[in-house]
């Protein structure tokens, strides 16, 4: 999603402001644009280009940007196409924008601001908000009561910085909905989408609260709350700071992320069992999970998935009722929550706006709220009762991996903790589990070793214009998160079915040039899918079989084998992730798509 970025610095800011917008790139974007403060901050210039910061940086390179004052920011398209008079930021007289979300009155304030005479160069929403500032600032001569008065007109979930030419000491930062980061510098100070943007320059980080503006000179940090009351809100370091966000020897960041997850697995796990012991070491977050009635898990894409997997292990080992929505559908469905239910939400970002919305409706039934995260001082983490940290590290490609094995990892954890604590799994299993998960890291480094199977699935997945994943029980999820990373990394129309639905329409699809990925392990329901697998055979169709079982008499239709160890059917999910993630990274390879950039997609989905 768009991207912000502020400097007030002590030299010019346009090569930071450049660098800061680069490490936002993760979060998806199709143009982007710099404002800088000129001629001692009474001049506002621009640069803008539609498309990567390559073109940005191209730009600035043939008609550079002086200033020690200025804003950036890389836009994902909500109101208007990826242009570059769409892109941001956007200026009306004195004042510069930059935004990130959706103004919901735009179309009303914009027919009442062309009604006052205000002509557009844009079809943005932002550009709304320039003008608004603009017209109030002409009335109050005091950009800080502009911006007051400007707010008071804005509906939607928005995060905003402004500055204001005659103010080169001066930026304002609004955060009502997405994030926003107050850096602090020596005699400098930023603004940020998130403080991975900020890394490079400061870890001494103000996280802004749903509702805060803030006013930021070069010394000094005013911070107003929704109702425009002075608060102060703590000063964090940021560990984000610390993480060096690049690809190592990777040719993208996505092959780094998943050659990173034999180790982030372990410490993820680590931190929610004894290996040692083989025991749960389940941190007490004050959940009763002895008690828990029934589980509402919610949450969008990939952790909708790890949910799901999450739902086979909470029902099949803590006998827990268990409830799953996507998040955009739970929040608006109006599901009755009996009070002392546990509501779940998974996310990688923790700034997902559908899970943030379903947070908020079950919060009003009087759930109790845990939140799987990756980023800890996420909106998510904060709104919840109990935070089950997923210890990934900074997942930079857009598609989600290793944030989504270290989510299976916690769900594991979890399931493990709650059959303990309701009298489902006694020790010898405990261990038995326990033991198991130890050696997932190992079994995904020994899958990594070789990638050439992949590479020469790929070259025949690229061929196709339709893939079908299937699979059963625990392994559905795992076809269903297949079909997602296929269609978003190589653009290839991928549909995952649970396996006994084959019968029930998919079949119909099944000829020669359609792949079939079978996720079939050697668990219980390995005969069941084994017999859909001679259905797909007998019409003709191409499988790709994922298992640690040979195919056998149907080695005619089993096109690639991929063979996987033998695994406790508790880690199946955990381990067999790893080969539909190669499978469509290395057919996005193959196929010369934007492997870490997939188009339309953003990181952080913080607009509905
Ligand atoms: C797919 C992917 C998305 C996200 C989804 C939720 O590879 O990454 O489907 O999983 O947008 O994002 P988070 O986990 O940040 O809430």
């Amino acid at each position: 999603m768009c991207g912000i970025v502020g400097i007030l610095g002590k030299g010019p800011v346009a090569g930071a402001l450049l660098e800061a917008l680069k490490r936002l790139e993760y979060r998806g974007y199709d143009s982007a644009g710099i404002a800088t403060l000129a001629e001692d901050g009474t001049a506002l210039k621009r640069c803008r280009a539609e498309g990567k910061l390559a073109n940005l940086e191209a730009a600035l390179a043939k008609d550079p940007l002086p200033g020690r004052t200025g804003i950036g920011h890389t836009r994902w398209a909500t109101h208007g196409a990826p242009s570059e008079r769409n892109a941001h930021p956007h200026m009306s007289g004195p004042v510069s924008v930059v935004h990130n979300g959706i103004i919901e009155n735009f179309s009303e304030l914009r027919s009442a601001l062309a009604a006052e005479g205000v002509a557009f160069e844009s079809d943005t929403d932002t550009e709304v908000v320039a003008h608004l500032i603009a017209r109030e600032l002409a009335r109050t001569e005091s950009p800080t009561e502009a911006m007051r008065r400007a707010l008071a007109h804005l509906k939607g979930a928005f995060a905003l910085a402004v500055i204001f030419a005659g103010h080169e000491d001066l930026m304002i930062g609004v955060r009502n909905g997405p994030p926003l980061a107050i850096g602090h510098g020596e005699g400098e100070m930023y603004l940020g989408s998130d403080a991975i943007a900020l890394a490079p320059f400061t870890n001494r980080i103000t996280f802004l609260e749903d509702g805060d503006w803030a006013v930021l000179t070069r010394e000094r940090v005013q911070i107003f709350d929704r109702s425009h009351r002075a608060v102060t809100r703590p000063l964090t370091r940021t560990t984000a700071a610390a993480h060096l966000v690049d690809k190592g020897n990777h040719r993208h960041f996505m092959a780094k992320e998943i050659h990173e997850q034999p180790e982030v697995i372990g410490h993820t796990l680590a931190r929610y069992v004894d290996f040692g012991a083989k025991r749960v070491a389940f941190p007490d977050l004050g959940l009763d999970l002895a008690r828990i009635r029934r589980v509402t898990i919610s949450a969008c894409g990939t952790a909708y998935y790890a949910g799901l997997v999450g739902k086979y292990w909470l029902e099949r080992w803590a006998g827990l009722a268990v409830d799953i929505d996507i998040a955009s559908e739970f929040r608006y469905r109006e599901a009755p929550l009996e009070p002392g239910g546990l509501a779940l939400f998974v996310s990688q970002s923790g700034e997902t706006a559908d899970t943030l919305a379903a947070l908020h409706y079950a919060r009003a039934q009087s759930q109790q709220i845990a939140a799987i995260v990756n980023v800890t001082e996420s909106t998510i983490a904060r709104a919840a009762d109990c935070v089950l940290p997923t210890l990934a590290g900074p997942e930079i490609g857009v598609a989600s991996t290793k944030a989504f094995t270290c989510q299976l990892a916690v769900l594991a954890a979890l399931a493990i903790a709650a059959g303990k604590a309701r009298g489902r799994i006694d020790e010898a299993q405990e261990q038995a589990l326990v033991g198991a998960l130890g050696e997932v890291p190992r079994h995904i480094s020994s899958l990594l070793a070789d990638e050439s199977p992949y590479e020469a699935i790929a070259h025949d997945l690229a061929k196709a214009s339709d893939v079908l994943y299937l699979g059963r029980g625990i392994n559905y999820p795992i076809a269903l998160e297949g079909a997602l990373k296929l269609k978003e990394l190589s653009y290839i129309h991928a549909e995952g079915y649970a396996a006994g639905e084959l019968k029930h329409g998919p079949i119909a699809l099944i000829e020669e040039n359609l792949p079939i990925i079978v996720v079939a392990p050697g668990d219980a329901l390995f005969e069941k899918t084994f017999a859909n697998m001679q259905e797909v055979a007998a019409r003709g169709g191409r499988i790709v079989l994922l298992s640690d079982r040979a195919p056998g008499e149907l080695a005619d239709a089993v096109a690639h084998h991929i063979a996987m160890p033998e695994l406790l059917p508790f880690t199946i999910p955990l381990v067999y992730a790893l080969p539909v993630q190669l499978l469509a990274y290395h057919t996005a390879v193959f196929m010369g798509t934007d492997v870490d950039q997939p188009r339309n997609l953003a990181k952080s989905v913080t607009v509905e």
